[in-house]
């Protein structure tokens, strides 16, 4: 158990396992993701990353900051769980991209891949928009998803199948603010 004063000044008092990810090693994998999105894709081509919201809304500010081409942001909110830990299997949309998908590279920036559930309803739904392609990119893969219509062509970390809070990922919504990742 980790219960040195910052950390529990940061989870009101809640020990943690351990520290997964520093913020120092989250920065510098991410830097080499935008490098690897930057070479991947066409450099005259459209290109729209699509965050998924909340959980990713701290990987996707880093993360288009380390993609040096033109690109667009937008987010989708697609909720799959409810307060606990276990996905219910239920994805719903709450807000849908404003932007057009249409004949444009289309990165969807996912948290955390754990059951595959959320993406394996929503590719379906985006490619129907006709993307030029739809690419996955995935600071965490947890690799306990069965079938998967896409695999993650970008992936942050191998994740340890624990449930991991902290940069952008939550546990009942708290913790998103941890600048590392931790185990609960
Ligand atoms: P999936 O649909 O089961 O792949 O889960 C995807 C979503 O569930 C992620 O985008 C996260 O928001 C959430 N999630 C899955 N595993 C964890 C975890 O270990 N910690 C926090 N959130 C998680
Ligand atoms: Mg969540």
């Amino acid at each position: 158990m980790l219960e040195t004063e910052s950390v529990l000044a940061r989870t009101g008092g809640r020990p943690l396992r351990r520290i997964v990810y520093t913020a120092e090693e989250i920065a510098g994998r991410v830097r080499e993701m935008g490098e690897e999105i930057a070479a991947g894709i066409p450099e005259h081509e459209d290109l729209l990353v699509l965050g998924l919201l909340k959980g990713s809304f701290i990987f996707v500010s880093d993360l288009v900051r380390e993609i040096a081409r033109p690109l667009q942001v937008d987010f989708l909110v697609a909720a799959s769980y409810g307060a606990g830990t276990v996905s219910s299997g239920d994805v719903r949309l709450l807000y849908d991209p404003s932007a057009d998908l249409e004949g444009r590279h289309v990165i969807i920036a996912e948290d955390i891949v754990d059951s595959g559930t959320t993406l394996n309803r929503l590719i379906p739904l985006l490619e129907k928009r006709r993307p030029r392609s739809l690419e996955v990119c995935a600071l965490l893969h947890k690799h306990i998803a069965a079938d998967l219509v896409r695999e993650p062509r970008w992936v942050g970390f191998d994740a340890p199948q624990e449930f991991l809070i902290g940069y952008g990922l939550d546990h009942s919504e708290d913790f998103r603010n941890l600048p590392f990742i931790g185990s609960l």
